[in-house]
């Protein structure tokens, strides 16, 4: 016996969730050739003219325009036969400074799929998929998906928030940046504050690579280095602030690496932990946040923190009672909530 209705809304939500999971594709390729940056800088076009703009095939545009006018991602006008990209979709699709600029959580769920036969196979064992072992540029997707929050909260938001953290940085103040992979936020916080010195950390030796090249590529200057080092052992101390983001839940002993910050601090100093959103309970994550991030947490997080010694496997949403427990298992005295968005919660732990 079932509920015909039930059927019905539920075969409604599938068609929702299976066109999402088809424009995959069809998003990435939209980036990847400039379809959406090239509708954004030049207006409403057909086919014939997007593929003269780009330099592509018009039989492909022509079914690529159609799929993306059906998903609402692109605007069309019968009259004239001609595909807009509309100015809030062009803040997710072209506009990369954007806040909701969301191009990178599109190549994260291609590399979680990618993940998906390494994470199957650990999801019979129990065992871990190391970091440097996940999809081609699981590391490019994730730094990707990222950046646009740092950009438009970090320097204006987030620090300001943490209690006499500008004050130290404007002055001179020595940070290390913590799981840092592709650096974004340390060549952000370097370039907003000259005065102070930042070495990022990370244990995955391309990421370094990587954040060195964004270094020199945006113009950082002499005031921030890349180094590879595990939270555990990074060599630095005497700090006086010290940033994990959006990485504590992914190391395999999270307490462990407290214990190290809160040694590596100078008795007055500040760790500033981003931490994805969540509730405390499972039922405080059963939304469409929590959707995405129980699924990026299956197929990275916790395969990365159980390919780790301790293996404690936090989980993309412990939310923030877990996280203190953590925090203070380190020997930190205080930790609060600094500020928060949708997406992330910025937690302010002192000695
Ligand atoms: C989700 S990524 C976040 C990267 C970067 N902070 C960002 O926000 O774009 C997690 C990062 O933690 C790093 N990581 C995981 N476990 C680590 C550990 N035990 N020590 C140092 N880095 C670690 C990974 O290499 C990866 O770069």
């Amino acid at each position: 016996m079932f509920d015909e209705a039930k059927l019905h809304q539920f075969i409604g939500q599938m068609l929702g969730d299976l066109g999402g999971a088809a424009s995959v594709a069809m998003v990435r390729i939209g980036d990847a050739l400039g379809l959406y940056k090239s509708l954004h800088s030049k207006g409403p076009m057909n086919s014939g003219e997007l593929a003269a703009a780009v330099g592509g095939s018009e039989r492909y545009i022509r079914e690529w325009l159609a799929q993306q006018a059906a998903s609402n991602y692109l605007a069309y006008d019968p009259q004239t036969r001609k595909f807009s990209l509309p100015a809030e979709q062009a803040m997710v699709f072209a506009v990369e400074e954007s806040p909701v600029y969301l191009m990178g959580a599109f190549d994260l769920m291609a590399s979680m799929v990618e993940n998906q036969p390494k994470v199957e196979a650990a999801f019979r064992t129990g065992g871990g998929v190391a970091w440097g072992d996940q999809g081609t540029c699981m590391f490019c997707a994730v730094a990707r998906f990222f950046r646009p929050s740092y950009h438009n909260h970090l320097i204006g938001a987030w620090l300001p928030a943490l209690e006499g953290v500008v004050a130290k940085l404007e002055r001179g103040a020595t940070v290390a940046d913590v799981g840092c992979g592709h650096g974004w936020s340390t060549v952000m916080m370097a370039k907003a504050f000259p005065n102070s010195h930042f070495v990022g950390y990370d244990f995955h030796p391309a990421s370094v690579e990587a954040a060195r090249a964004h270094a020199t590529a945006h113009g950082a200057g002499g005031n921030v280095t890349f180094e590879v080092g595990t939270a555990k052992d990074f060599a630095a101390s005497g700090l006086d602030l010290v940033t994990f983001f959006d990485c504590l839940h992914d190391m395999g002993d999270p307490a462990g690496a407290a214990g190290h910050v809160r040694r590596a601090l100078k008795s007055d100093g500040t760790w500033m932990v981003v931490e994805p959103m969540a509730g405390d309970t499972v039922e405080a994550n059963l939304n469409p946040v929590g959707r995405l991030y129980y699924a990026a947490s299956t197929m990275v997080c916790v395969p990365t923190s159980l390919s780790q010694d301790v293996g404690t496997a936090l989980g993309a949403q412990a939310g923030e009672a877990k996280l203190r427990e953590v925090i203070t298992a380190g020997g930190f005295g205080s930790v609060r909530r600094a500020t928060e968005t949708p997406f992330n919660m910025i937690l302010e732990a002192r000695p």
